[in-house]
């Protein structure tokens, strides 16, 4: 009921004002730390409501990643191993061509606002940007199958900080406030950006991946998917339980698929063009999830002792477990 639900909202925000906000000159921009990650108000508030409220079964496979590390790809390339018996790629009914990727497979903690228990979908494909130790405590009791995507630190801030240029153009709230690069650099390095530590949210998945759940986890790089798409399409078909049939070999499937979902075909679809996404929400045009999608674009845009600055945290967090870029 609605009363429940206010009650429930007032209990969280409780909870929230008890944690460790970021010192920050930019009121619409509040993070709040939630065991180590830190978070957007509206967002930890969804997060709460999801750990008690969110029920996942166990055929639900969920997309994970830290945002701008290739989410919006790799939505698209599972939502097309998932569907392939349901819309053949000439498809004209296929609702990628129609619907921007974030419409075909939801993301969790933003598409639950109104109802924390249910996001309407036809497929058991869910996403989140949520750290692994946040995650809805449903979702690894019902021991659903994970697949983390991640990228490169610096392409990951770069590609972050164009995006959120491209959100002050087309969401309201975010208009008054720019924050300048320096501070939003500062952030990314110090871990305080949305859903940072970016390396915790990377180090514990990839823990997950490689020591608590390995069937259960599929960690992926994106510069390996872009460097091999067509070979991780295929291990992603299998680790969904959809590997492709000696028929669909020899008709291409994969091939197709792979087409389909690369950068020049997706982000030049009218809907991906023009259309705009959560109109009712985080207003956000569809073509702020494509801007170049390649690899070492940092070097336009950070200086060298920023890039340093980075390497060097890569190299503090990641070196003793043996994973680089
Ligand atoms: P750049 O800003 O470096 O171009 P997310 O989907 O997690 O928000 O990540 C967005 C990043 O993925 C952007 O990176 C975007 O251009 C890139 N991207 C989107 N679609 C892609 C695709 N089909 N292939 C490769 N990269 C893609």
């Amino acid at each position: 009921s609605e009363n429940s639900e206010k009650m429930m909202s007032m209990k969280f925000e409780e909870i929230i004002s008890t944690l460790t906000k970021r010192e920050t000159l930019y009121p619409c921009r509040d993070h709040y730390q939630y065991k180590g990650f830190w978070f957007p108000f509206r967002y930890l508030r969804q997060t709460l409501s999801m750990q008690e409220n969110f029920k996942a079964q166990p055929s639900d496979i969920f997309l994970c990643s830290y945002p701008k590390t290739g989410t919006t790809w790799l939505k698209a390339l599972t939502f097309s191993i998932i569907t392939r018996d349901r819309f053949s790629d000439d498809d004209s009914t296929n609702p990628l061509l129609t619907k921007q990727p974030h419409e075909c497979v939801p993301t969790v903690e933003v598409d639950s606002f109104t109802n924390p228990t249910l996001v309407e979908t036809e497929f058991p494909l869910l996403a989140t940007h949520l750290p692994y130790t946040c995650l809805p405590p449903s979702i690894l009791e019902s021991d659903c199958k994970i697949i983390y995507i991640c990228r490169e630190p610096k392409d990951t801030f770069v590609s972050w900080w164009h995006y959120m240029q491209k959100v002050k153009e087309s969401a309201d709230a975010f208009k008054a406030e720019v924050v300048p690069f320096e501070q939003e650099f500062k952030w990314f390095c110090e871990g305080k950006s949305s859903c940072g530590p970016y390396w915790n949210h990377v180090l514990d998945y990839w823990i997950a991946s490689s020591v608590d759940r390995p069937e259960r986890v599929f960690f992926l790089k994106y510069e390996d998917l872009k460097s091999n798409t067509l070979c991780y399409v295929k291990k992603l078909a299998e680790f969904m339980g959809k590997p492709f049939s000696t028929e669909e070999e020899n008709q291409g499937v994969a091939e197709k698929i792979v087409a389909r979902c690369h950068f020049e075909s997706l982000s030049n679809l009218e809907v991906n063009k023009s259309g705009w996404i959560h109109p009712n929400t985080f207003r956000v045009k569809n073509s702020a999830f494509f801007r170049k999608g390649e690899i070492g674009d940092w070097k336009n845009l950070l200086t060298e002792d920023m890039a340093k600055s980075v390497d060097h945290i890569t190299h503090e967090k990641f070196q003793s477990l043996g994973f680089t870029w």
